[in-house]
């Protein structure tokens, strides 16, 4: 067996596209995405994030692709292939620390959206009160760690199967029963009374709020997380493509399938929030998605079952990421330490399960966790500060310094135009991966560090 069919690699362009696609669409675009559309002041926040994706995350996104390509390597592996003798590797390493670190929270919210797939179809959603239920369930210490160890279980049983029989499948099945559920979910809330108000709220900017410096790095942020960039997710991704497919191509997919589902999602939530006698989006919060919706459930005819499609299609969106997640550390260890894909599958999984049970116990479960002293904050909260505000815009940085200045611009697009691959623009992208994006990224990170 040659090393690349060692390492793996996908059947067809579209197997790529669609598990690239699954990775960047989960939580952060059917969750996180109109949550802080809510709380950034609705259609300035929209359009904001659009030029976001497009001018900084898409250029990142091309050169992560490219890296991996090129070395045929997860993160750690790739920038020691590209770079020999340097210490660049060092941002690799973030990477695969960062993906251990994201999947023990995003598990235990992905274990949470489980169970409410359970309480909607139940009824349980819509006897008890909402923010009651969902206060007492996440206080169940023993319940959220056990579901966020079947959602960890459920990844690791797809990464066992390998690039193509385990991701490149499961994203196949997956990726399209998502979207058909969010089709139907959208054209039903659509059809709700006072959705013309939740549709006005996201589509009209209100120009007060284009002053906001806030709206901006939130903005970036959250695009940042939702196209999975910054810890080497497309860099591993990027490792099992193939020549003959142009990354320019594949990228454009990808940002515009995550972008599209995330604009989708908008319309679930908005419609159907602005259905709510005295709904205020911007007060929902994180709520929004287990306690604001789920009164709309209970009011509306058939709500149990449109509830359930809801959080079955958080399942399945959160899974295709926390595949990724995984998948970044599971890579390292077969690329840079020779273990069998099934030994690295069980390590990680064991190991990110041992750090997700304090994020599990911080929502009530044990009162140090949840109020951990000194910070004010639960542990779940504080780690997705620390990987997703921090770790991630680093990541970032230095991967356009890596790519613009020491691997260089050249190098980049000799491997974006391999065989012959159309590659318009090449001259605007290496510009936006010199100057604007380190730039951009680094005053996200700047405005995190200051506070
Ligand atoms: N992009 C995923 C989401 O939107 C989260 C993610 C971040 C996945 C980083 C992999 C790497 O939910």
């Amino acid at each position: 067996m040659s090393s690349t069919e060692a390492r793996g690699s996908w059947g067809s362009r579209v197997g790529f596209i669609l598990a690239a696609a699954g990775s960047a669409i989960g939580l952060g675009n059917i969750w996180g995405f109109p949550t802080r559309v809510g709380q950034g002041g609705g259609a300035v926040f929209v359009l904001v994030y659009l030029a976001c994706v497009f001018l900084v995350c898409a250029p990142i996104l091309m050169a992560e692709l490219a890296v991996g390509r090129a070395s045929r390597r997860s993160p750690v592996g790739a920038l020691r292939v590209l770079l020999p003798g340097t210490r660049w590797w060092v941002v690799g390493a973030l990477g695969v620390l960062a993906g251990v670190g994201i999947l023990s929270f995003y598990a235990v919210i992905a274990g949470w959206t489980l169970a409410y797939v359970y309480f909607s179809a139940s009824g349980t959603l819509t006897s008890v009160p909402a923010g009651e239920l969902f206060a007492r369930f996440t206080a169940n210490g023993p319940l959220t760690t056990g579901l966020a160890l079947i959602i960890l279980a459920l990844t690791a049983a797809i990464l066992w199967k390998g690039v193509q029989g385990g991701i490149e499948r499961a994203s196949r099945a997956m990726m399209p029963a998502l979207f058909v559920l969010l089709v139907v979910l959208a054209a039903r809330a659509l059809t709700l009374p006072g959705a013309s108000a939740g549709i006005a709220y996201y589509l009209r900017p209100d120009p007060s709020k284009l002053l906001d410096p806030r709206i901006v790095s939130t903005a970036l942020g959250q695009a940042f997380f939702s196209l999975s960039l910054g810890m080497g997710t497309m860099i591993t991704y990027g490792s099992y493509m193939r020549r003959a497919d142009s990354i320019a191509v594949g990228a454009l997919w990808v940002v515009v399938l995550d972008t599209a589902i995330a604009l989708l999602a908008g319309f679930v939530v908005f419609p159907a929030g602005f259905s709510i006698p005295g709904f205020d989006p911007a007060s929902s919060g994180t709520g929004l998605i287990f306690t604001v919706l789920p009164r709309l459930f209970g009011s509306m005819p058939g709500g149990h079952l449109f509830g359930a499609a809801f959080f079955l299609l958080l399942v399945l969106a959160a899974l295709t990421s926390t595949i990724s997640l995984l998948e970044v550390p599971v890579a390292y260890l077969i690329d840079e330490h020779g273990w069998t894909r099934h030994r690295a599958v069980a390590a990680v999984t064991a190991l990110t399960f041992v750090l997700a049970t304090p994020s599990a116990l911080s929502n009530g479960a044990s009162a140090a966790l949840t109020r951990l002293p000194g910070l004010g904050m639960g542990f779940l909260d504080l780690m997705a500060h620390l990987w997703n505000d921090f770790a991630l815009p680093l990541g970032g940085v230095l991967l356009s310094v890596v790519v613009g200045y020491a691997w260089g611009i050249d190098c980049a697009l000799d491997e974006l135009r391999a065989e012959g691959a159309r590659m318009p623009g090449a001259r605007l992208w290496g510009g936006l991966i010199r100057y604007l994006c380190p730039v951009a990224i680094g005053g996200i990170l700047l405005g995190a560090v200051l506070g």
